[in-house]
């Protein structure tokens, strides 16, 4: 029995402005964290940079070439603020919003679906000089650059992101510093947590001041939550690991608040959450769908010891190189989770996908199998749950090539067309063919 999805339902790839554009000097683009970051001693793996990474800023037309050869209905990228805002706000960089205007108009010109994503990561350096996430100006910066984007795309644009993985970039940027900005301190983590949600809500209400038409998400990280056994103590910590990750970035957007317990934590810390009146109903402003990204499962266990009340247990299925679980059946779990929690939102899988460093063979095939297997797997699950009620609409893999994969520079390789860094020729993996059949039957085989 194949496995067919939904009518109408859409297949994309993403991909985001830091790990492919590269130029990062050219026409007048503005320094970004990411910038700063990699030129720091010791931050990023073999001292890897953005610089370069995949050429996608000289070779757009090429790539959105290949997007259309391997069958994309719909493709998500990023874009970086400081190439349209040097400083962040201010004057505007026509060069910079020209590179994207091309990019629209030649996704569309080969009938590809345009999804912007308005933040991913690299926020312009001035405003960071200014006090970045912790900055609760940075939140109306961030609604006046989605308002110009607005202005000059949304007459083609009509499917918009606000910000990717807000989970990520703050704690990981700003608590444990692994990722720009590179602080570690939990009173900045909050500010950012709550800043970077006032962001969003603020950039929602300036989308539907704009008058444009199309639909506007957030787009969260996410990890499907496992008991490590089958304690009530346990089922307990699994509740509490997803008010820390996932209720934490959910719950606002969805009118309910942070998490009790979340807050609480952060306050025993004296490091409680800046909430100004209205700020909650900020961040509540209607969104049109959920952006779900997902890359495998969490074991968590009780431990009562630390303030948050859990800790994640050792992992016991085998591991890829990135750390993750092959755990293919998370994706149909979370998004069976998350849509029960929330009302059955209409969700799109912003983010899904594998890291397989498979190297090309003798004959220069990348037969990356290990990726095939999983996403086969992960699609299986989506299908399940799809069956089960989710309001699935799309789905984008991560990604449609290997790429600057942040800390890990370019020693983690998550695309479906390999990259050669030396001489930037893109090959179509196994796995590419394996998704343009995929997306040419609207399905798999069972
Ligand atoms: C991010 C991507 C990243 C991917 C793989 C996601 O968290 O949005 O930028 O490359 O995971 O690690």
């Amino acid at each position: 029995m194949p496995l067919t999805f939904p009518d109408g339902f859409q297949w994309g790839a993403a991909t985001a402005a830091y790990q492919i554009e590269g130029a990062v000097q050219e026409d007048d683009r503005g320094l970004s964290i990411w910038d700063t970051f990699c030129r720091q001693p010791a931050r990023i793996q073999d001292g890897d940079t953005g610089d370069i990474a995949c050429d996608h800023y000289h070779r757009m037309e090429e790539d959105v070439a290949l997007m259309a050869e391997l069958g994309l209905q719909t493709y998500r990228f990023s874009v970086a603020w400081s190439r349209v805002l040097p400083f962040g706000k201010g004057a505007v960089n026509l060069k910079g919003l020209d590179f994207y205007d091309r990019l629209v108009d030649a996704l569309l010109a080969r009938g590809i679906q345009p999804a912007l994503t308005l933040y991913h990561w690299d926020l312009p350096q001035s405003l960071q000089d200014l006090g970045g996430w912790a900055n609760r100006d940075t939140a109306d910066y961030f609604a006046e650059y989605a308002a110009l984007m607005y202005d000059k795309l949304g007459d083609r644009v009509t499917r918009w992101i606000t910000l990717n993985e807000p989970i990520i970039f703050t704690t990981f940027g700003h608590r444990t510093g692994v990722m720009a900005p590179g602080i570690r301190d939990l009173g900045i983590t909050a500010k950012a947590v709550h800043h970077a949600m006032l962001a969003h809500g603020k950039a929602v209400q300036a989308f539907r001041g704009s008058g444009r038409a199309g639909e506007i998400g957030i787009t969260n990280a996410n990890t499907s939550f496992e008991p490590a056994d089958d304690t009530p103590e346990t089922a307990h910590a699994v509740e509490l690991a997803r008010d820390f990750d996932s209720r934490l970035f959910h719950g606002p957007v969805y009118g309910r608040g942070y998490p009790i317990s979340v807050l609480r934590y952060y306050e025993s810390k004296d490091a409680p959450f800046p909430i100004w009146p209205g700020d909650m109903e900020t961040i509540a402003a209607p969104t049109d769908f959920l952006g779900v990204n997902l890359y495998s499962r969490s074991l968590i266990a009780a431990d009562p010891g630390r303030g948050t009340g859990y800790r994640l247990a050792p992992p016991t299925l085998p591991l890829l190189p990135m750390g993750y679980e092959m755990a293919p059946h998370a994706l149909g779990d979370f998004v069976r989770w998350v849509s029960n929690e929330y009302g059955r939102p209409k969700i799109y899988i912003t983010e899904n996908g594998v890291c397989d460093n498979t190297e090309p063979d003798a004959t220069g095939a990348v037969n990356d199998t290990v990726r095939m297997d999983l996403l086969q797997g992960f699609l299986r699950g989506l299908h399940g749950a799809i069956a089960d009620g989710a309001d699935v609409r799309a789905y984008y893999l991560w990604s449609l090539m290997d790429n600057f994969e942040w800390a890990f520079g370019y020693s983690k390789r998550f695309g479906i067309v390999h990259m050669d860094f030396e001489t930037l020729a893109r090959t179509p993996k196994a796995s590419a063919r394996m998704y343009s059949e995929i997306i040419r039957r609207n399905g798999m085989e069972a």
